[in-house]
């Protein structure tokens, strides 16, 4: 270990692993105090020990967050929390940020709880929950966003809780994967649990995801993206900012908003998982102008209930042709209220193959 690593600031406590390879260890003290802001202090140690080390926020100990915290010195680093980070409840803060934790052009991070008891409270970032719904409300950044050509992150062992708006932002970035992840529900849903945007090999594992208005959105430019052995649970639904009707995973593709023509998703793999609520399970949702393009995308081994509407529900836009290949649904069970419906038209391109498709609906 490089000796500099020894000079540390008065407020940072260093130990050292006795295996090799040592890592440096920075614990972070917390002010426990929710008006004064933790972050300085994690910044200082991603700063110290960012580079290979591990950056502890033992147990039992809660970080205010008061302003962005930037992850980004993190390289192969274990950025360990154990305990709490409290984002503070200052909406009118909070709306002017773009983000509350963010990892732009990160690579070989591991974002992390040991044995599972790290919380990050969204505290609706002070929104009053009595105002869901209002058009503000849609302002709340991202709980963690991850950006520009980040690469290789693994979150895990996490509960996220109230949640205004989305939870993970995953764009332009590629290799990041989310594991035993827990979102809590009732009141304390997020709005939306990942948005996955022009990035490529995300991996969803083990999460229960717990959501007023969508689980896993998917937009254009997004390949390789997996859901596996997890629960979409959609709660409180109608008390987000929602215009359409809450969806499990969806395919979000709008050519021309953004001047393109053509819009595509490639390569998704769901399996394992179970939809639960009153939400369309799949749902492909088209706007603007132009072609979308789906390219194999595969449904396997997938449950439905609770009140889930539609098991796949395509929407259908005056203006936008599908081209839709090799999209199967195979071995669904469950129950849904209403019959799928694949609203294509003449020219679009639709090809869904339902295998093993025992969804009783109707019911
Ligand atoms: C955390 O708090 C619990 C309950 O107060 C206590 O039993 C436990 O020993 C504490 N753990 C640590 C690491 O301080
Ligand atoms: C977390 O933050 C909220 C909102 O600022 C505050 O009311 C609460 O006391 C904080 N919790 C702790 C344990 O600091
Ligand atoms: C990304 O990080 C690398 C160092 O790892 C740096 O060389 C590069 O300039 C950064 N790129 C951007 C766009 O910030
Ligand atoms: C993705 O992020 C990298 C790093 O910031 C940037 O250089 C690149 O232009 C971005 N990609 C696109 C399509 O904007
Ligand atoms: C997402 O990434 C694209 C480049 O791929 C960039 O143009 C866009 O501004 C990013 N959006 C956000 C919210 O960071
Ligand atoms: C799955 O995630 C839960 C927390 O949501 C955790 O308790 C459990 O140990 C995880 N299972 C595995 C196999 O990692
Ligand atoms: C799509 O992603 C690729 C990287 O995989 C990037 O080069 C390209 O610019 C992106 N296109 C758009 C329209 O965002
Ligand atoms: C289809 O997607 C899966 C991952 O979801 C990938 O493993 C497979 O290679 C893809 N097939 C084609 C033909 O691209
Ligand atoms: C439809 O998509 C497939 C796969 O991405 C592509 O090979 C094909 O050329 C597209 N067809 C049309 C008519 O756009």
């Amino acid at each position: 270990m490089p000796p500099v690593l020894l000079i540390l600031p008065f407020f940072l406590a260093l130990t050292t692993a006795s295996h090799l390879p040592k890592r440096a260890i920075c614990t972070v003290p917390s002010l426990a105090d929710p008006a004064k802001d933790d972050v300085p202090a994690i910044h200082a140690a991603l700063q110290q020990c960012g580079d290979t080390g591990r950056i502890l926020m033992p147990l039992n100990n809660t970080y205010t967050i008061r302003s962005p915290l930037d992850l980004s010195p993190c390289r192969a680093c274990d950025f360990q929390i154990n305990g709490v980070l409290n984002v503070s409840d200052a909406y009118a803060y909070w709306q002017t940020q773009p983000y509350v934790i963010k990892a732009p052009n990160t690579t070989a991070a591991v974002i992390r709880s040991d044995g599972n008891t790290g919380v990050i409270d969204g505290n609706n970032c002070g929104y009053s929950a009595a105002l869901k719904g209002a058009s503000t409300y849609s302002r709340a950044p991202p709980l963690v966003s991850v950006l520009d050509s980040s690469y290789v992150l693994v979150f895990s062992g996490l509960t996220v809780k109230n949640v205004p708006g989305t939870a993970f932002y995953i764009n332009n970035s590629t290799g990041i994967r989310f594991h035993s992840i827990a979102f809590e529900g009732g009141s304390s849903a997020a709005a939306v649990g990942y948005v996955v945007d022009a990035a490529r090999h995300v991996y969803v594992w083990n999460s229960t995801i717990r959501a007023r208005e969508g689980c896993v959105r998917v937009l254009t430019n997004s390949s390789n993206v997996q859901v596996e052995e997890s629960t979409c649970i959609i709660d409180a639904a109608g008390s987000g900012n929602v215009d359409l009707q809450p969806s499990g995973i969806s395919f979000y593709l709008s050519p021309s908003l953004l001047g393109r023509r053509l819009e595509w998703i490639r390569n998704v793999w769901v399996k394992s998982t179970k939809f639960v609520g009153e939400m369309d399970a799949v749902a492909f949702v088209p706007g603007g102008e132009g072609t979308v393009e789906v390219f194999n995308a595969t449904f396997t081994d997938v449950e439905v209930g609770g009140g889930v509407k539609e098991a796949v529900r395509v929407y259908w836009e005056d203006g936008v042709k599908y081209n839709v290949s090799k999209v199967l649904l195979r071995d669904w069970t469950g129950t849904a209220k209403e019959t799928s419906e694949f609203r294509c038209q003449a020219d679009d391109i639709c090809d869904f193959v339902k295998e093993g498709w025992d969804v009783v609906e109707g019911a």
